[in-house]
């Protein structure tokens, strides 16, 4: 089988497509056949070395961790999954490597899609789409009466947080591109903002809950846009975030919280029911196909694609 691996945490040089045999499962683990898979930041800076302290330092590794694709062989213990079954799934940074033809996962890391959800949709769902689940409704507990203002509402987090959002019944401002506002007019944004033309932090508006997609604004500067109470949900751990916000908590009611994902199982089921339902959908900005795959990363990490929505790869 083709997979892409790296023999040292660097840049895209490090990357090549190898041919491996295809993994053998333990008693509890499950071969997924992938179908498709989504780039996700985190997927550059795991390879980077960004995450050292987490991922270790064994070699060669595998990238990516959300996909879609199809059981091909369960282990003797796994009881929920059988050959043929149609999932979605999520490996964790540690044991990266969804940019393969085939996964090794377990139970835990794997919830049945549904037929009316596209392999290419279910594959963007795990981690943006359990971020902004646990970010949302988890974490900052968004209620009906409440707003919110969702910096970058068109990106792959964006874009699912604002449909959350709605349904929660809260109001949403939404800032984006001028190229995305008809999307984000589409995903149901109260209150849009070109930021290209406006300045969020001189908009003169509050706001119970922020959540910044786009690395702009810190929390240092969403601070003056919070209510009293609010909270702002941080999308860049490390070190100082935690610190940071750990003091500013003791004394604050203007709450800083540092997401830092770890997809579950029941995210990953009520993230299918919903786009089987159809109140979460998919945006797909760009598609490419897998022998395109390390050109497509040079493309998304040097930031030459500007696409709304999710990035998928097709196996
Ligand atoms: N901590 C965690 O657990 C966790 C989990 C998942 C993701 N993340 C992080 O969350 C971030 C967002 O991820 P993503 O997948 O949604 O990325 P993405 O798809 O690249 O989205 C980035 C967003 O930023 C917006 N943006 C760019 N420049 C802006 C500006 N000047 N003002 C306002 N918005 C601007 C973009 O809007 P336009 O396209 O309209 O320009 C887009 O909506 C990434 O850094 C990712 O690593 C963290």
């Amino acid at each position: 089988m083709k997979r892409v691996e790296y023999s040292e945490y660097g840049g895209l040089d490090t990357l090549s497509v190898k041919e491996t045999p295809i993994p053998e499962v333990d008693a509890d683990e499950i071969l997924v056949e992938v179908r498709a898979f989504s780039i996700n930041e985190i997927d550059w800076k795991v390879r980077n070395g960004d995450q050292k302290i987490m991922t270790g330092s064994h070699f060669p590794r595998g990238m990516g961790c959300d996909l879609a694709g199809v059981v091909k062989h369960c282990g003797a213990k796994v009881t929920e999954f059988v050959t043929g079954d149609e999932v979605i799934g999520w490996l964790d940074f540690k044991h990266a490597g969804s940019y393969a033809e085939y996964a090794v996962l377990k139970t835990p890391q794997l919830a049945k899609k549904s037929a009316n959800v596209s392999f290419e949709e279910g594959a963007c769902l795990p981690m943006v789409g359990a971020t902004a689940r646990q970010a949302l409704l988890d974490e900052a507990k968004l209620q009906p009466n409440q707003t919110i203002l969702i910096n970058g509402c068109t990106g792959g987090l964006g874009h699912y947080a604002v449909q959350l959002a709605k349904q929660v019944g809260a109001t949403v401002t939404g800032t984006c591109n001028r190229e995305h506002t008809t999307l984000a007019e589409k995903l149901g944004v109260d209150d849009i903002v070109d930021y290209t033309q406006t300045d969020i932090r001189q908009y003169g508006k509050t706001y119970d809950v922020i959540l910044d997609t786009s690395k702009r604004l810190p929390f240092s500067e969403a601070k003056p846009l919070l209510n009293h109470p609010g909270i702002y949900l941080d999308t860049q751990p490390g070190i100082p975030a935690f610190i940071g916000s750990f003091f500013n908590n003791l004394f604050s009611e203007q709450k800083h919280d540092v997401l830092g994902v770890t997809v579950k199982r029941a995210d990953l089921i009520d993230l299918v029911q919903r786009a089987s339902e159809g109140t979460l959908k998919t945006i797909i900005g760009k598609t490419y196909a897998f022998e395109d795959v390390i050109s497509a990363l040079r493309e998304v990490e040097s930031k030459q694609v500007h696409v709304p929505g999710k990035i998928v790869v097709t196996v």
